[in-house]
């Protein structure tokens, strides 16, 4: 990689730091003390980075199934009444997220179905006051990888070969590792490109 290159990681200079000399010149403003911003910012930041990556699934344990705000079960949609995947999942034809249903979507059915029953009523409460449902995401991927849905399912790559039998699941867990020896080895399987930049950009 040449020195001034931006690398996949968007570090310039191959991620080398600028100033590598570990004895750096005296700061001029050490002398000052600090300033209560400064200080709510140094103790502020970590703490608002390590939330994010948190929400984000990336660290999830990979066979922990956590409660959902509702107890829907793929099992019994996707799995006993057959609902297809890309029913609820749409957006996973043509984008690279494949997204949750919205609020709308469920009650297309659950006006009337099951309407009478604790579940499907938190679900209305949901539908009356025009929120949306705060699921628990699962998957996900660091930010330094480019995963996009709609190559895949172009490319007819079953949604179990990177989720599961998640039709089988009550509560959705990561029952596959996602790690890029798995990519790779499909990549090369099926031919499909493992450049890089083709999920590092
Ligand atoms: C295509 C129709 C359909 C859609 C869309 C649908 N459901 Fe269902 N749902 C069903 C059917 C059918 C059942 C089984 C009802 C039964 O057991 O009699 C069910 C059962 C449930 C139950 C269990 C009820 C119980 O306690 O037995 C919950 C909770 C539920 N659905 C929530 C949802 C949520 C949340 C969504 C949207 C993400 C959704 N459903 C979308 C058809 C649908
Ligand atoms: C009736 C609508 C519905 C159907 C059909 C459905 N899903 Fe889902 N799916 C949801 C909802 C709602 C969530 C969020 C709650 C949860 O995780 O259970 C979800 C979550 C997921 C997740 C976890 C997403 C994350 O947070 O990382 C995966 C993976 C998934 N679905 C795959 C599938 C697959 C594969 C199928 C077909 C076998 C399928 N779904 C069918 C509604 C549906
Ligand atoms: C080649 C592997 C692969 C295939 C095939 C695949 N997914 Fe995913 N899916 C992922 C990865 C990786 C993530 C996490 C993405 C991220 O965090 O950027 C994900 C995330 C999701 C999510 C969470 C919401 C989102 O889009 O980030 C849902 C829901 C989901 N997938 C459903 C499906 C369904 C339904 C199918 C089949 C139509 C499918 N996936 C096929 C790898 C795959
Ligand atoms: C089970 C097989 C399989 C797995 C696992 C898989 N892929 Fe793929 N991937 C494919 C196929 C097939 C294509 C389509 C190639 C084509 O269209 O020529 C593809 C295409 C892609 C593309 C689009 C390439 C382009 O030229 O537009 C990206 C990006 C990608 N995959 C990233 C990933 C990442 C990241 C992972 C791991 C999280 C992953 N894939 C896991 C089979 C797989
Ligand atoms: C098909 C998709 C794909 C391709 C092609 C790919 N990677 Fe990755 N890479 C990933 C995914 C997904 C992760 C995150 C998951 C993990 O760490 O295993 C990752 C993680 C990494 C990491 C983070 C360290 C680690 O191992 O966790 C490095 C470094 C990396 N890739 C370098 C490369 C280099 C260099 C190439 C080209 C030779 C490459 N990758 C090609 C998907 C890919």
């Amino acid at each position: 990689m040449m020195q001034n290159e931006i690398d996949m990681f968007g570090r310039k200079g191959g991620g080398r730091p600028v100033d590598a000399s570990p004895f750096a010149q005296p700061d001029r403003h050490s002398a000052r003390p600090l300033s209560v911003f400064r200080i709510i910012a140094i103790i502020l930041l970590p703490l608002v980075i390590f939330i994010t990556i948190a929400e984000s699934g990336v660290f999830r344990p990979q066979n922990e199934a956590p409660a959902q705000p509702i107890d829907f079960s793929h099992k019994i949609h996707a799995g006993t009444y057959r609902i297809s995947c890309l029913y609820c999942h749409t957006n996973a034809r043509r984008s690279p997220v494949a997204g949750v249903p919205s609020v709308q979507r469920c009650m297309g059915c659950h006006k009337i179905t099951a309407a009478d029953r604790p579940e499907v009523r938190k679900l209305k409460g949901y539908w009356d006051r025009k929120e949306p449902i705060p699921w628990i995401k699962i998957f996900g991927q660091p930010d330094f990888v480019a995963f996009s849905h709609v190559a895949h399912v172009r490319a007819h790559v079953a949604c179990e070969d990177c989720h599961g039998p998640v039709q089988k699941m009550d509560r959705v867990h990561r029952a596959v590792d996602l790690t890029m020896d798995r990519c790779l080895s499909c990549h090369r399987d099926r031919q499909a490109s493992i450049d890089c930049v083709t999920c590092h950009r």
